[in-house]
């Protein structure tokens, strides 16, 4: 049985990967310190698909504690590493945390790879290297604009220090840039779990649908949109899960063509926020309150991915419905409210 660690695994993607590595027969290893997300992700993954994941609680951007975790276990056919911090407006404020938490983290885990280079690594990465593109939908040598954030100059060094290391030392590597992930487990037994406030859309939405949260309010409504609001591709988290095992078996298998690859994962279609609105009544039957507000820095006005490469590389596309998110996103909501 082959063996995968998956760093952040108790997180919201993290968990769902280890849900589609376990009922695909491959040991799933969950290295997460928890510092977002609840010990009780791992029991989620367990009534999904009857298997515990193995977890430890291990600060990976610690480097001693990094190498004695690895050393302690046997060895990974596959690393999908998710583990890092991803809120943009906090980054700002605490770029420090940022850069020491997602690129350490990266850095002992490319300690490892370096020394084990048949284990495939896989790189949660984000379509926020593009900034706004110059033209839509987004291929993956779209030009990579200046980060607009700590959070989003991490994944841009990211993925550099993955092609410097990969030709120095020898590994491979993917690069996977998420477009928006949404939605939850058709299960309601894991889903997105927000700290605090949410600043994305969709777990915003679901809160104040169940009376957790005021008003939702859409920022901007004057962009050069067809509705006004801005466009995002949303990507059901299941879809953006399967994704991973497809990138990590192309190199187990050795088929990757260059050092390091990248994939956007989107669905190929914009939605607009208004429209994002409508897709959750209509999936939930309630009536949602807005008002619109000014715009949020930093937003930009349109990303959708061209899903091209994924497809005819990856063997792979999104099947899930921006009504189906709605849905799933909702049943989730109301385990929660229900806890
Ligand atoms: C979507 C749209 C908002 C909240 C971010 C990160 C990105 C990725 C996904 C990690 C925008 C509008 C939002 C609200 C609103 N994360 N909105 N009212 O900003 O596209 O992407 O999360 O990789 O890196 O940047 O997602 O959900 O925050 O916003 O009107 O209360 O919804 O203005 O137009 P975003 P989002």
């Amino acid at each position: 049985m082959k063996r995968v660690l998956v760093t952040g695994g108790l997180g919201f993607i993290g968990s769902h990967t280890a849900v589609e590595l376990q009922v695909r027969g491959y040991q799933c290893v969950i290295a997460d310190n928890l510092t977002n997300t609840q010990r009780e992700v791992q029991d989620g993954i367990a009534a999904i698909t009857g298997t515990r994941p193995e977890w430890t609680n291990v600060d990976l951007a610690d480097p001693a504690a990094c190498r004695a975790f690895l050393q302690s276990q046997p060895k990974f056919d596959g690393i999908i590493h998710f583990a890092a911090f991803k809120a943009v407006g906090e980054s700002v404020q605490k770029p420090l945390d940022y850069y020491r938490n997602n690129l350490g983290s990266l850095l002992n885990l490319l300690d490892y790879v370096r020394a084990n280079v048949d284990c495939a690594f896989i790189f949660s990465s984000s379509c926020t290297v593009y900034g706004q593109a110059d033209e839509l939908p987004i291929r993956e040598h779209a030009a990579i604009k200046p980060a607009e954030s700590p959070y989003g100059n991490t994944k841009q060094i990211g993925e550099e220090i993955l092609r410097d290391g990969a030709s120095a030392h020898g590994f491979r590597a993917i690069a996977l840039r998420y477009f928006n992930p949404i939605g939850a487990h058709p299960s309601a037994k894991i889903g997105e779990l927000p700290i605090g406030v949410p600043q994305n859309l969709v777990p915003f939405l679901t809160q104040s649908a169940c009376g957790m949260r005021g008003t939702l309010k859409v920022f901007g409504n004057d962009y050069k949109t067809r509705d006004g609001t801005c466009i995002r591709d949303y990507i059901h988290v299941v879809d953006l899960s399967q994704a991973h095992i497809a990138a990590m078996e192309r190199l187990m298998q050795n088929k990757a063509k260059e050092a390091v690859e990248v994939f956007n994962l989107g669905t190929g279609t914009g939605s607009s926020v208004l429209e994002v609105i409508a897709a959750f009544e209509r999936a939930s039957g309630k009536r949602i309150a807005f008002e619109f507000a000014p715009r949020r820095a930093g937003d930009v006005v349109a990303a959708y991915a061209d899903t091209t490469k994924a497809t005819e590389v990856l063997g792979w596309r999104a099947s899930r419905s921006l009504d189906q998110c709605m849905a799933d996103a909702w049943r989730w909501q109301l385990t929660l409210k229900s806890n």
